[in-house]
């Protein structure tokens, strides 16, 4: 019988998922071996199963196309993550049904493709007997171990470019704008694309900032003759002393869904300096569209490299961006802490060499 693995993504969709399922596929076949991807995330390995068998002649097109074939779930009856940095048991009874149905498919391994809740769940269907290899997903870029998970570049590709559409409807107004990306604890979004788009100001959660600051950055530029200003802000950001802004309702079970920073900022800022503010959400916009050639190379990567883990019995392992290489580590590793924006690093000591202000 030939050899066949499972694969199935989880959490959140991001650019770069069906890239992974096309690297995955093809670099199995190129070994004789069968993929069978398992649909809606965990939830498809309990009974009754939902896959699909995936013909390595059928990939064309996945990898530039979003989203994810499988589907993807970050809710249901896996649940591994309950708060910031919180994880919980799964139900052992759920683990032994999933080991049970991925026994009964005569799966050899199954590569979880997901951001660090899919990869904690993961652990643990490890430790329940089922031979694991993850592949980092996430736009956050929040996972420890690996220099930067795919998505990533993409979502920030087009946060800069959204800076850029935006920058001349400020100049144009003489408006502040303040634009909202998306990163939960960690501001990698919003740190790379205000830097990389120029933005005067730029907010994220590792550096609380105060309305002062951002103020008086915004006065120095209408001294220089500059009557807009472009405002980047990470929906995890907070101000000094304060807490998360969130939308009321919960996201990932226990988790608070973060967002609407930018409305209360821009409010804010148009009240103390009286100039017209106006905020701008990307939202799920940065979680979709086209990857990029950095993203669509590093998935491509992460997938044959996650066959020559299987291949070489490595398990409980994730790949991992460690330049020049595909390195693997624990996935104990990538999910024991978010990765968060080092606040002396060489991006924000590059954003304070350009002027940005980071609102302390
Ligand atoms: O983790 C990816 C992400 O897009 C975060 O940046 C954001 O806070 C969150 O997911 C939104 O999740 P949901 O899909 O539950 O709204």
């Amino acid at each position: 019988m030939k050899t066949r693995i499972g694969i199935l993504t989880g959490g959140g969709d991001c650019p770069g998922l069906n890239a992974v399922i096309y690297a995955v596929v093809k670099a199995a076949a190129k070994r004789g071996w069968e993929t069978i991807g398992v649909l809606g995330g965990f939830d498809g390995l309990l009974s009754p199963v939902q896959i699909r068998p995936l013909d390595y002649r059928e990939m064309d097109g996945l990898l530039y196309l979003g989203g994810t074939v499988l589907g993807t779930a970050n809710r249901g009856r896996f649940t591994a993550k309950v708060g910031h940095g919180e994880k919980r048991a799964i139900d052992p009874a759920i683990l032994a049904e999933a080991k049970k149905n991925f026994d009964a498919l005569g799966l050899r391994a199954l590569v979880v493709v997901g951001g660090d809740g899919s990869l904690s769940i993961g652990l643990q269907c490890y430790g329940a007997g089922i031979p694991i290899v993850g592949v980092p997903k996430t736009i956050d870029n929040d996972i420890e171990g690996t220099v930067v998970t795919f998505g990533f570049d993409t979502a920030v590709s087009f946060a800069t470019e959204a800076i850029d559409r935006l920058r001349p409807h400020a100049q144009s107004h003489n408006r502040v704008l303040v634009v909202e990306m998306m990163g939960r604890y960690a501001g990698w979004i919003a740190a790379h694309s205000g830097i990389a788009g120029g933005a005067s100001v730029v907010l994220i959660p590792e550096i609380p900032f105060s309305y002062e600051s951002i103020c008086q950055k915004i006065a120095e530029r209408e001294a220089e003759g500059k009557h807009f200003t472009m405002v980047v802000v990470a929906e995890g950001a907070c101000e000094k002393g304060g807490g998360y802004v969130t939308q009321g309702g919960t996201g990932a079970p226990g988790e608070a869904r973060l967002g609407g920073i930018a409305a209360v900022v821009a409010a804010e800022i148009a009240k103390r300096t009286g100039k017209e503010s106006r905020p701008c959400v990307l939202g799920y916009l940065q979680r979709g569209g086209v990857p990029t050639t950095f993203d669509r190379l590093l998935c491509t990567r992460f997938g044959a490299s996650a066959i020559r883990l299987i291949a070489d019995e490595k398990y409980g392992r994730m790949v991992a961006l460690q330049p020049p290489d595909i390195a693997d580590v624990p996935i104990e590793l990538a999910v024991g802490k978010l990765r968060t924006v080092p606040p002396e690093g060489d991006i924000i000591r590059t954003g304070r060499a350009m002027g940005v202000c980071f609102g302390d």
